[in-house]
């Protein structure tokens, strides 16, 4: 009995400490106490007050410290074999766009690999610039474009969106019209460009498929603790399709505005981070190893994202599971490493499980590196309200509703790009 009792005891205190380490917290109150790596001061302590500083030694620390710690190194080189336009139209969208489906393709020691990039561009802009971004469920749920061709890459499976086997297929065409507001974009003399990101790689954890297995060393089967996770293949892939941008006489390869929301918002600031061709870069709900400030521990966590997502991350980021305190840098500092280009970071009020505080409190740390450009950041420490867009090099908005993407997330978006990137119509 005595020993029943002790076991039970003992079985509470287990029960009470995990709950307090793994519930999330969305108690303002509860946020710990942290210091702020300054973005301006190098690990040696050195401070840094020059542009030439910043890109000479902060700068490159700083992605080193990203790529091997956090997102993981691409461990080698892979150019695209072939490109293939495999449809194109002068007459998409009622006349207004011209549309594009063209075909990357990859070859390595027996491997190959395809990816596919939609692009609609206005009919009356002679090199139009653009906006690039993954989507989830494939092309074709984008538009009700009867001509955009399904990829038969794995899918996860989701009742709702009528997707079974992990095949896509045609109940799935126009189902996030809703997220891509193409009309407003080329209406804006503007462009949009979008590739589903599964087609570099599956979103699960297993790394026997997608582009993975073309860098492994004989005998290797995953990446090692230092080497790339599913994000910064995915980012990988967007300076591929760059690549191709660069080649395509009808865009501005100067005015490629990467963008992403949530895990893919993750993944453009990763891109934006990595590849200085993007001119611009948009973060659109990303929280967790995204925007937010990961000392904040709000809603989702370090130990939380790793854990539901293994794959995502290289594996010495688990280090840092439940000591997010132990972290010698934070988020903002990713944001920074995009200075002085243009960066919008966006959050959405109900999505707390993203920390919209995080988000925003990581663009004003950020900003001191944009000044040191004499660029304008998030200049105040105080939360604009919701709807109340502050837009200066570095941009901020949380508006009302749930994690999505809105027209109102791309009014601004639009707004924003014409300004900073000096775009007509
Ligand atoms: C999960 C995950 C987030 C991610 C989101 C998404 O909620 O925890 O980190 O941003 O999925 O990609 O939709």
């Amino acid at each position: 009995m005595k020993q029943l009792t002790f076991f039970f005891i003992f079985y509470f205190l287990v029960q009470i400490c995990f709950a307090q380490k793994f519930v999330p917290n969305y108690d303002e109150s509860k946020v710990p106490d942290f210091e702020v790596p300054d973005p301006l001061v190098s690990f040696k302590q050195k401070e840094i007050n020059s542009k030439k500083d910043w890109e000479k030694k902060r700068r490159p620390e700083l992605l080193d410290w990203f790529t091997q710690n956090m997102f993981g190194e691409v461990p080698g080189d892979l150019r695209i074999v072939s490109y293939e336009i495999i449809e194109e139209s002068d007459d998409a969208l009622n006349g207004k766009a011209k549309r594009k489906q063209v075909e990357i393709s990859f070859k390595k020691k027996g491997l190959t690999l395809d990816f596919t990039i939609l692009i609609y561009l206005p009919k009356d802009v002679q090199k139009a610039p653009l906006f690039i971004g993954y989507n989830f469920y494939g092309n074709h749920t984008i538009s009700d474009d009867v001509n955009i061709v399904i990829s038969d890459a794995w899918a996860s499976n989701n009742a709702s969106l009528g997707i079974q086997y992990n095949q896509l297929n045609e109940k799935s065409r126009g189902v996030r019209t809703n997220r891509w507001a193409i009309e407003k974009i080329i209406d804006a003399g503007m462009g949009l460009a979008t590739v589903y990101y599964s087609e570099l790689d599956p979103d699960k954890n297993d790394f026997s498929d997608g582009i993975h297995p073309f860098f492994y060393k004989n005998g290797q089967e995953m990446p090692a603790v230092n080497e790339w996770g599913s994000i910064a293949a995915w980012a990988w892939g967007l300076s591929r399709a760059m690549d191709y941008l660069e080649k395509d006489d009808d865009v501005d390869a100067s005015k490629v505005i990467v963008f992403g929301h949530s895990r893919l918002g993750k993944t453009s600031l990763w891109a934006g981070a990595t590849d200085e061709r993007f001119a611009a870069v948009i973060s659109n709900n990303s929280g967790c190893g995204g925007a937010a400030l990961s000392k904040r521990k709000f809603g989702e966590t370090v130990w939380r994202i790793n854990s539901s997502f293994p794959h995502w991350f290289c594996k010495r980021f688990y280090r840092f599971n439940n000591k997010e305190e132990n972290l010698p840098v934070d988020q903002h500092q990713l944001l920074a490493l995009i200075a002085p280009r243009p960066l919008y970071v966006a959050s959405a009020e109900e999505d707390q499980w993203a920390d919209p505080k995080g988000e925003f409190l990581s663009t004003f740390y950020a900003t001191p590196v944009y000044n040191l450009y004499g660029k304008k950041g998030i200049e105040t420490i105080e939360m604009p309200e919701v709807n109340q867009p502050v837009q200066n090099t570095v941009a901020y908005h949380i508006r009302t509703g749930k994690h999505d993407v809105t027209d109102y997330d791309w009014e601004q978006y639009i707004k924003w790009a014409k300004q900073e990137l000096k775009i007509e119509e």
